[in-house]
């Protein structure tokens, strides 16, 4: 396909240009991830903003995320992102999984590439407060941490949690951690993993000082009733959707994953 390259460095204000024109939350610090953990593929026509992306992150040997196929809206519908996605299915050939999680736009591409749908999660925007809370702490014990988002994901990923980390900081109790990163429109808090994730995200909302979104496990009632009795608003559906083997892990222990476009 004409123009269709590798993303570099220098491509990063025009990915974040496009990123930014259709009203996603991602910063130049998200798409590094890629560039640093993973890989991006770019469709260039010398346009202000780069006509179309998608990025790979592979976790682990056996599971890789396929993330931002994202389409300028003057070329949708010419299959760029189709081809893109096949880019993507070539590099990580032989992963036993491959997982997306898929905006209801998408998720027409990938169900006609095969993707079926493993579990659902919602982005809700967050009240400035929320109730409760006041029993974790800032995240002290890494390797604990680490190992619950292990069993809960099914994969490691130490260098994607301590980057977000870094951007946004963490809490932590017995059992269970969240953490935080800047967005665009809003700070993200994801993952939320494991036990106490009411008091977690309301000790770490209470850290952000602007707007601040979570995308919410479907089957994680309880959290999500919690936080729509305190005033959080339902702001659209994901769908996890994965080719290949069955995603391994435990997706009840994940109350809120990364975001759509980490896992
Ligand atoms: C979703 C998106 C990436 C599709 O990009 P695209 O380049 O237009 O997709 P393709 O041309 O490869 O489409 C392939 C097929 O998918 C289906 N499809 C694509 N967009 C569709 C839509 N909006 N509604 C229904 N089916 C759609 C069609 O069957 C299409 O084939 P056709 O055009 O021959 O009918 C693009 O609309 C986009 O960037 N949307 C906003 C960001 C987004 O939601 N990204 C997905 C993240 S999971």
């Amino acid at each position: 396909m004409a123009g269709m390259r590798p993303m570099s460095q220098a491509d990063l204000p025009r990915a974040a240009a496009l990123g930014a024109a259709i009203g996603w939350n991602q910063v130049a610090a998200d798409w590094r991830v890629f560039l640093d953990l993973g890989a991006v593929q770019v469709v260039d026509d010398g346009g202000a903003a780069l006509a179309a992306t998608a990025a790979i992150l592979p976790h682990g040997p056996d599971l890789a995320w396929i993330s931002m196929v994202l389409v300028r809206p003057d070329q949708r519908r010419r299959g760029l992102a189709t081809a893109l996605l096949q880019w993507a299915l070539a590099a990580l050939a032989g992963r036993r999984s491959i997982a997306l999680d898929a905006t209801p736009a998408g998720r027409a591409v990938y169900a006609r590439l095969g993707f079926r749908d493993a579990w659902g999660f919602t982005r809700m925007s967050l009240p400035p407060e929320l109730p409760g809370g006041g029993a974790s702490h800032p995240i002290a014990d890494w390797p604990a941490a680490l190992a619950q988002d292990a069993r809960a994901f099914g994969a490691p990923r130490e260098a994607l949690l301590r980057g977000l980390a870094g951007r946004g900081g963490g809490r932590q109790a017995p059992g269970g951690f969240a953490l935080a990163r800047d967005g665009l429109r809003a700070a993200q808090i994801g993952p939320v993993i494991g036990q106490g994730a009411c008091g977690l995200i309301a000790d770490l909302r209470a850290t952000l000082p602007g707007p601040a979104i979570i995308d919410v496990n479907d089957a994680a009632t309880g959290v999500a009733n919690w936080l729509v009795d305190a005033g959080a608003r339902i702001e659209r559906p994901f769908t996890r959707m994965v080719l290949g083997a069955t995603l391994p892990g435990e997706a009840r222990h994940i109350i809120a994953p990364a975001g759509p476009e980490f896992g």
